[in-house]
C-alpha cells in the first residue's frame, strides 16, 4: 500500500482504487454518472483503477475503465448491465486479492486492492450494509463505517441521535408499517399534531424519491402510501419554511477535528422544493450559490452544527449536512447525507472547490482519509 498523499515517482507502486458504483438503489443512475466524474479525476500515475459496477439487481461485475457509457444526459439512463460474471471479494484477513467468476471458467484474478472508492447512494450502497460487507472483507474504504451510514440514512434515527446530542431538528413523526396497517387513525392525528403543510418522505430514501408536500389533510394517506412504495417506514415531517443552506464536511486528519467548507445554498423558485427533477432532469429551476450569502454568525452556527452533527453521528471521511435556515439565527438541521452527489457540478465538491479544493485533490484527500483509517472497533 502506498501513502496517497505522497507525490508519486516514477517507481513508487501506485494505490489501487476500486471504484464501485450503480447499486441496487433508485439512484443508480446518479451513481454511475457520478462514477464517470470520479474515474475522470483519478490520476493515473498515482493510482491503479479497478472499475466495478453494481447492476440494479445487486450482481457485482467488471465493467470497462471508461467515463463515456455512465454520464447522464443522452436519451436512455446510464445502468449497469451483467455479463454473467461476479467479482468476488476476499474474505479472509491475510488477502485482499479480488477474482472475477463466471460459471464454468476458471476464476480470473484482477489482482489486490489497497481501497475501496464506494459512489452509492441509498439503500444498499450509502446506509451500511455495504460497510459491513466491506469490514468483512478487511478492505479499506472511503467514507463513514457500518453505524454511521446505517443511522445516517435513516431519517428517524438521525434526527433521534441528533435531537439526543441536543441539535435541532424539525418536528415529525413516524409511520410504521404496522401501525399503518392496525391504527391508520391514530397515525393521522399524530400527522395532524404538526400542522400543515407537511413533508411525507420515506425515512431511508434519497434524491427526493418518494417525497411529497402535502397542504390539505385529504392528500395525507395519498402521500404515505407513495412514500411506502419506497420504504415501509415513513415520515411526516412539519414544513420547515425558509432557505436550504448545505455544509460539507471533511473527516480531519489523525486526531483532528472535522473540517467544515464555507455553506452553499439551494436557491429555488418561490413554492418549489427540491424534488427529483430539480435535482437531476431540468435543473434550470434551480441555483447552486456558494457561498451562501449569511451572516458570519450564521455561518459560524451552521458549520458549528454541521461538525456536531457529524461527530454525534460518528461519520468519518465526508458528509453533507443540509439546513433549513430562517431569519438570522433559526437553524434547523434537515439531514446528514454520507455519500453526497459527488459529480463536479455537485455541492459537496463544489463547497471545496470553492475552500481552494479542487475535485481531483477532493478525491486524494477522501481516499487518503480512508488509507489512515483502521478497519474494525475504532
Ligand atoms: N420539513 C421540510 N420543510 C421544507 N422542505 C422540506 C422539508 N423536508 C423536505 N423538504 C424539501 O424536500 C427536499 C428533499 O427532502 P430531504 O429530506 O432532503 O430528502 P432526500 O434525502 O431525498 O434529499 C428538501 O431538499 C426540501 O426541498
Ligand atoms: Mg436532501
Amino acid at each position: 500500500m502506498t501513502d496517497a498523499t505522497a507525490p508519486a515517482t516514477a517507481t513508487a507502486p501506485k494505490t489501487r482504487v476500486a471504484v464501485l458504483f450503480g447499486g441496487r438503489s433508485g439512484e443508480h443512475a446518479i451513481s454511475c454518472a457520478t462514477a464517470a466524474s470520479v474515474l475522470t479525476a483519478l490520476d493515473r500515475d498515482r493510482y491503479d483503477v479497478l472499475p466495478i459496477g453494481i447492476t440494479p439487481s445487486g450482481q457485482w461485475v467488471r465493467v470497462a475503465d471508461d467515463p463515456a457509457p455512465l454520464r447522464l444526459g443522452g436519451d436512455v439512463l446510464p445502468q449497469v448491465s451483467g455479463d454473467g460474471g461476479d467479482v468476488v471479494l476476499p474474505m479472509a484477513d491475510d488477502t485482499r486479492e479480488v477474482l472475477y467468476t463466471r460459471p464454468g471458467e476458471v476464476p480470473e484474478v484482477l489482482g489486490d486492492i489497497d481501497v475501496v472508492f464506494p459512489l452509492l447512494h441509498g439503500p444498499f450502497g450509502e446506509d451500511g450494509t455495504l460497510q459491513g460487507m466491506l469490514e468483512m472483507a478487511g478492505l479499506p474504504y472511503v467514507g463513514s463505517g457500518v453505524l454511521a451510514s446505517a443511522v445516517s440514512m435513516d431519517k428517524h434515527y438521525m434526527k433521534v441521535v441528533l435531537a439526543g446530542h441536543v441539535l435541532p431538528v424539525s418536528p415529525y413523526t413516524v409511520v410504521q408499517p404496522r401501525q399503518w396497517r392496525r391504527d391508520r387513525a391514530a397515525v393521522l392525528d399524530a400527522a395532524a399534531g404538526l400542522g400543515l403543510p407537511v413533508f411525507v418522505k420515506p425515512a431511508r430514501g434519497g434524491s427526493s424519491l418518494g417525497i411529497t408536500k402535502v397542504s390539505d389533510a385529504a392528500d395525507l394517506e395519498a402521500a404515505i402510501e407513495e412514500a411506502q412504495r419506497h420504504d415501509p417506514k415513513v415520515l411526516v415531517e412539519a414544513a420547515m419554511p425558509g432557505r436550504e443552506i448545505e455544509c460539507a464536511v471533511l473527516g480531519g486528519r489523525g486526531d483532528d477535528a472535522p473540517r467544515t467548507a464555507l455553506p452553499g445554498e439551494i436557491k429555488l423558485a418561490e413554492g418549489a422544493f427540491y424534488d427529483f427533477d430539480t435535482k437531476y432532469v431540468d435543473t434550470s429551476g434551480v441555483e447552486l450559490i456558494c457561498p451562501a450569502e449569511l451572516s458570519e454568525a450564521t455561518v459560524a452556527q451552521v458549520r458549528s452544527l454541521a461538525a456536531r452533527a457529524f461527530d454525534a453521528l460518528s461519520c468519518e471521511g465526508l458528509a453533507r449536512v443540509d439546513f433549513f435556515v430562517r431569519g438570522e439565527d433559526e437553524v434547523v438541521i434537515n439531514e446528514i447525507n454520507t455519500m453526497p452527489g459527488f459529480t463536479p457540478y455537485s455541492m459537496y465538491p463544489l463547497m471545496w472547490q470553492r475552500a481552494g479544493m479542487a475535485y481531483g485533490e477532493l478525491v486524494d484527500e477522501l481516499i487518503a482519509l480512508a488509507l489512515q483509517r483502521p478497519l474494525g472497533l475504532r
